[in-house]
């Protein structure tokens, strides 16, 4: 699988007054194609300042950060916007469209210095709604979207431009646990659809959507393991089980009976 992105020894060191805070200190971290990674951690472990500089926002104080065979780091300011604008995705918690534009409007910005005409760039844009389920929202503006619409119009601008990867930065974060689900159902099929997707979560039933687990503590990866081998895949026995060990494959509330037979889970579910 050809890595994506590799961070090599990345540190990033924020100066308050006299005091420095190391909010990366000594990242290594390769990401194939098409993997779909959680990012997970306390608050304050270094999450954020890791995606912005994995998504060319931010700049590390040291270390070697390649994307997708190129090496940012020695990027001019110019050279680092063009990569984000082409390579990058972004989806933030707060979803951040512009209030003023339409739906159709916010994910036709990204195409702004494409070189495709204005033709184009709407079938593009009206393409990418179509792809997230909103193509009957092409003209709503964002106070009149509810918020999985919002999540969903900014999920289909950062995809417009066709990124290397999409990073989301607690996606789910403002939205409630039914609207919560439909978003990561969507992340799913972009993940079958052959998106790489980098996903930062503090909660355990969003990461364990991802196919990957890493753990971040005071600046550093402390755990990276695939989902079947991190402690969330085994919280959720019954959950995580083959469909014949709970005799249906439903989803099962595992609080309440770790061990419940097939015949239990009939009348519980
Ligand atoms: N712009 C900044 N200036 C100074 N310190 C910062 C800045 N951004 C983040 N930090 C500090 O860096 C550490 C990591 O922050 P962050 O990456 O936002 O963590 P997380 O997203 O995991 O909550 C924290 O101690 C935070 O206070
Ligand atoms: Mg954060």
């Amino acid at each position: 699988m050809p890595a994506v992105i590799r961070l090599d020894k990345i540190t990033k060191v924020y100066k308050v007054g006299v005091e420095e805070i190391r909010a990366l200190d000594g990242v290594d971290l390769d990401v194939g194609q098409n993997e779909y990674v959680a990012v997970m951690g306390t608050s304050g472990s270094g999450k954020s300042t890791l995606m912005n500089i994995l998504g060319c926002l931010d700049r590390p104080t040291s270390g070697v950060y390649e994307l997708d065979g190129q090496v940012t780091t020695q990027m001019g300011a110019a050279s680092l916007a063009r990569v984000r604008n082409e390579c990058i995705g972004f989806v933030f918690q707060s979803f951040e469209l512009m209030p003023r534009l339409t739906a159709l409007k916010n994910v036709e910005l990204p195409l702004i210095y494409s070189r495709d005409g204005w033709w184009n760039r709407r079938k593009r844009a009206k393409a990418a709604l179509q792809n997230v389920g909103l193509h009957d929202r092409i003209k709503h503006r964002p106070n009149q979207l509810s918020g999985g619409q919002k999540q969903r119009v900014a999920i289909a601008r950062a995809l417009v431009a066709n990124p290397a990867i999409l990073l989301a930065d607690e996606p789910t974060g403002n939205l409630d646990s039914a609207t919560s689900v439909e978003i990561l159902a969507l992340f799913e099929e972009l993940h079958r659809r052959g998106q790489t997707i980098i996903m930062v979560t503090h909660e355990a039933d969003v990461a364990k959507h991802a196919k990957r687990i890493i753990r971040m503590r005071d600046g550093r990866i402390v755990s990276d393991l695939p989902i079947e081998k991190d402690v969330l895949y085994h919280v959720s026995p019954i959950e995580n089980a083959t469909p014949g060990e709970n005799g249906n494959g439903k989803h099962t509330n595992v609080d309440v009976m770790p061990t419940a037979t097939a015949a239990q889970s009939e009348t519980l579910v």
